[in-house]
């Protein structure tokens, strides 16, 4: 086992006010899964026209956030990119508030994830989450050649210390972040995540060699993100080849 040299940091408080004090163009990429807005904090969901029959709800998902977004582009560097999953339905809200706040839009990404999910309705259960990929104008970092597609197949997330366990109720896969950020940063960049949760952002930072800083509003979550970053720390960073990974492919999840 060999000490990794990568450095990362992890921050308890707002996005807004933490993004606004980094350095302006300091910032290859905000790789990041902000609240989805999609519940009422007491396990309702809100959109989808469907009251009640979540089998969840969060306290910090009563809204989308956008308010962060302007010191998202003041942080990033020129090229700099912003790949920021949110609901299947709210996605366009993102993106007309990004690019009022000076981003150009891209694309959009999906991860599919095979096992779904359960829901108590005469209802489909989602088996995808999407996200959006937009750029601060200037040279942009792109590693996935000419014929990337925006589509990964990938198991839930699971613990990558016992295989079974969840740190966050929505963590996301560490493959997934490792694409998402390995398509726009090169090794030694600097990633952020202004809601990382419990840290899954920064650990694919770190384990393909780009350093890393995030915040979340929960200091129990920063606390399990320090955790989750100091056992990826302590590992040689291996970056992935991001070209193989995508349609069809179902990666394992950490
Ligand atoms: C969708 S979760 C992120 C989960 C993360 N992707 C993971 O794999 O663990 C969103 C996170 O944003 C945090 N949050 C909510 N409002 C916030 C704010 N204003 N500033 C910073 N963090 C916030 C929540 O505590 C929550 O952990």
């Amino acid at each position: 086992m060999r000490q990794s040299v990568i450095s990362w940091s992890v921050f308890n408080g707002t996005a807004m006010d933490w993004l606004a004090g980094l350095e302006p163009g300091s910032v290859a990429a905000v790789v990041t899964d902000p609240p989805y807005g999609t519940t009422d904090g007491r396990g309702k969901r809100t959109v989808h026209g469907d009251r009640g029959e979540a089998a969840f709800g969060f306290e910090w998902d009563r809204e989308l956030p956008v308010d962060w977004l302007g010191a998202a582009y003041a942080a990033l560097r020129p090229g700099g990119a912003l790949m920021a999953f949110t609901d299947n339905l709210a996605k366009r809200i993102l993106w007309d508030a990004a690019e009022a706040a000076g981003f150009k839009g891209r694309q959009t990404f999906v991860w599919v994830k095979p096992e779904g999910g359960a829901t108590p309705r005469p209802n489909f259960t989602s088996a995808y989450e999407s996200g959006v990929f937009l750029v601060k104008p200037g040279p942009p970092t792109w590693n996935g050649g000419g014929a990337q597609v925006n589509v990964i197949h990938s198991r839930r997330a699971h613990s990558e210390i016992d295989g079974r366990t969840v740190f966050h109720p929505t963590q996301k896969p560490i493959m997934v972040m490792r694409w998402l950020v390995e398509l726009v940063t090169d090794a030694g960049d600097l990633v952020v995540d202004p809601f990382m949760g419990s840290g899954s952002t920064g650990v694919a930072a770190v384990r393909g060699g780009r350093r890393f800083a995030g915040c979340d509003i929960s200091p129990e979550y920063v606390a399990t993100a320090m955790r989750r970053l100091e056992c990826a720390a302590a590992f040689a960073p291996e970056p992935v080849n991001v070209g193989q990974i995508g349609l069809f492919e179902v990666a394992d999840a950490t």
